[in-house]
């Protein structure tokens, strides 16, 4: 069978913001995957298995379900049709925070047109996952298929069309330890934005000044990053996180991590990705690793990793 993976992603700051126009710094987790297989079947159409779900459909007759859309759109791209079965797996935990619905939907469009022997750039499956974000997210940024499609850090910042989106490379002078712990608490990306828009909604005056504090720290949080200041870093990621509470997507499971990670010596943390659930990012000295990681897990994490962002080679 003919594999493809996409990696798992972590937005380091700025994010709901970002849906907003504002920059965010997201960078991609390489170490968890999501999978996708393709294979050749007697039946007509396409079969696709979601193998962590213990569910199959049919592209065709599945209107509603975002991935049976990716099928149907990757193969309108390729200006094919074909009878097979896409097979999904994937290692990154859904509604964490993670980007698993864009990883998921990446691998299989990856997946399809290597069965016809081609391969999208890293701008086409971004352009082709959007689409089926949409349908998780309702009004996605774009920034989780971006990361994922490039597979590289970067800071992204969303225009209204017909402005291309910006990405580019941010600059890091090291590379630098996370910790990520997971609160246990699945969290509908959807929900947690739907939450701010209607904030933003009631009183568009204090949502707009409290993005704009998010964009200043991702400003910060940038010259850090270039300058190697990792302490400083992980300083600002505890701002972030103060204004994201303000915005009312923290959680009582996520303050609890904060305050045993920050306690255990961590430079500074905060959710990622949609929050009120989901994942805690934390920005540690490698020395003092060991030691976070114990008390995450005593304060009640379900899963605690450790991993570095790195400088890679930029993608684009
Ligand atoms: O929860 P995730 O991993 O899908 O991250 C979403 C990031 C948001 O800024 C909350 C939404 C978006 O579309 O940018």
């Amino acid at each position: 069978m003919l594999e493809r993976t996409a990696c798992g992603k972590i937005i380091l700051f700025g994010e709901h913001a970002v849906v907003y126009g504002r920059p965010a710094l997201a960078a991609p987790l390489s170490q968890i995957r999501a999978r996708a297989r393709v294979a050749a079947r007697a039946t007509k159409g396409v079969l696709i298995r979601a193998l962590d779900l213990q569910r199959e459909f049919e592209a065709d007759a599945a209107t509603d379900e975002p991935l049976a859309a990716l099928a149907r759109l990757t193969l309108a791209k390729l200006n094919a049709s074909a009878n097979l079965v896409l097979e999904i797996e994937s290692a990154i935990p859904p509604a964490s925070g993670l980007g698993s619905g864009a990883a998921v939907a990446t691998a299989a469009a990856r997946a399809l047109a290597a069965y016809f022997g081609t391969e999208f750039t890293p701008a086409e499956t971004a352009a082709l996952v959007y689409e089926t974000e949409k349908l998780y997210h309702g009004t996605p940024s774009g920034i989780d298929n971006t990361v994922i499609a490039y597979e590289q850090a970067l800071c992204f910042t969303r225009k209204t069309p017909p402005q291309p989106n910006m990405i580019a490379p941010f600059r890091l002078a090291r590379p630098f330890t996370l910790i990520i712990a997971d609160t246990g608490v699945a969290s509908p990306t959807k929900l947690a934005v739907g939450a701010v828009r209607r904030g933003w909604l009631e009183n568009p005056a204090r949502y707009e000044a409290l993005f704009d504090e998010i964009a200043v720290l991702v400003a910060q949080a940038q010259d850090a990053l270039a300058r190697g200041e990792i302490d400083k870093v992980g300083a600002l990621m505890t701002r972030n996180q103060r204004a994201l509470e303000q915005l009312d997507v923290s959680s009582r499971e996520i303050e609890t991590l904060l305050k045993a990670g920050l306690r255990a010596g961590a430079w500074g943390g905060k959710l990622s990705g949609g929050g009120r659930g989901g994942n805690v990012i934390f920005a540690v000295a490698p020395r003092d690793a060991a030691q976070i990681e114990r008390a995450l897990w005593d304060a009640g994490a379900r899963r605690v990793q450790t991993t570095e962002v790195t400088r890679d080679r930029p993608n684009f």
